[in-house]
């Protein structure tokens, strides 16, 4: 018996130091890619999965703007009223989350991500719930993390999103040790965060969504630091190995690192084509320019 996945973690304290001076001010996740910041396209992913309840790990500064973003504009939304622009008006309705399905609280340091789940602990230890880091985008017909809530609902226990990578590149995530693997579901007797490629077990990397079961706390607790001297949040996930069920998906979509600037570039290419009312000019601009 598996239950809802009705909250999301989005752990967003990191320093964010590839994207200075533009994250000098303003957090990586309200960087925008076209039209949107980052962090509403992973609010909107987790929304199309069933997600209710929106927990942001940060810090007191980026959570004024967060709450201001999420929060309603009146003011705003009166102005564009005033002047008949309603389509705009929408999407300003749209981003406003209802106040008791947003929470907060803090990681005062970046001591790594399996630190930063920690931090949202009292907010989602009785039971599963997903993290979503919203600098890998996911453009996809259906969005990742639902495709993932469907594969919970059948395994139950732990869930991550899966991508092959090239070998040498495998020191930059946390990779499986493959057990059994259908071609799209996969299970794993083992995760390794960040190895050479050399010892890397496989190539398959996990990439910026988990649903996890709420036994992550218990490893999480001991605060162990691994790979880069941070608390990861694989390590913890690879401990409950035997505990819980454990797969991994190759989802159907393709992923942006945006906290990479290559990545992010790409995906503005990307969602650009998709999301602007003059895609031809933007297409034909890229053609000439290349
Ligand atoms: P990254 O590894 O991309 O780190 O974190 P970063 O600090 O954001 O960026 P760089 O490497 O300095 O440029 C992946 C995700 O995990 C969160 C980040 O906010 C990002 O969403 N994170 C990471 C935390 O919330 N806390 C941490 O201690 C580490």
């Amino acid at each position: 018996m598996t239950t809802a996945i009705t909250k999301v973690v989005f752990p967003v304290a990191g320093l964010g130091t590839r994207f200075l001076p533009a994250t000098k001010a303003i957090p990586k996740e309200m960087l925008p890619v076209a039209d949107q910041p980052l962090i509403q396209y992973a609010v909107q992913e987790a929304q199309q999965a069933g997600i209710t309840e929106f927990i942001f790990v940060t810090n007191p500064t980026n959570r004024a703007i967060l709450e201001s973003h999420f929060g309603a504009n009146d003011a705003l939304e009166s102005m564009l009223l005033e002047r008949g622009k309603t389509a705009e008006l929408k999407i300003v309705a749209e981003t406003t989350l209802p106040e008791g399905q947003v929470k907060f609280c803090y990681q005062d340091e970046p001591l790594g991500l399996g630190h930063a789940v920690w931090c949202a602990r009292e907010f989602v230890s009785d039971g599963s719930f997903a993290v979503v880091l919203p600098d890998d985008l996911i453009m996809a017909k259906t969005g990742c993390l639902k495709q993932m809530v469907d594969v919970y609902a059948r395994f139950g226990g732990n869930v991550v999103a899966v991508e092959e990578v090239p070998r040498d590149l495998t020191s930059r995530y946390g990779i499986l040790d493959v057990d059994q693997d259908d071609g799209e579901i996969v299970s794993a007797k083992g995760l390794v965060e960040k190895p050479a490629p050399e010892d890397a077990p496989s190539t398959l990397s996990i990439i910026g969504r988990y649903i996890l079961d709420g036994r992550v706390f218990g490893h999480l607790d001991k605060k162990v630091t691994g790979a880069g001297g941070e608390i990861q949040l694989t390590d913890a996930i690879s401990a409950t190995i035997g505990e819980v069920p454990f797969h991994g998906l190759r989802f159907d979509g393709t992923r942006f690192d945006c906290g990479s600037m290559n990545g992010f570039v790409e995906a503005n290419v990307a969602f650009g084509l998709e999301r602007s009312h003059h895609e031809s000019d933007l297409r034909s601009y890229l053609k000439s320019h290349l």
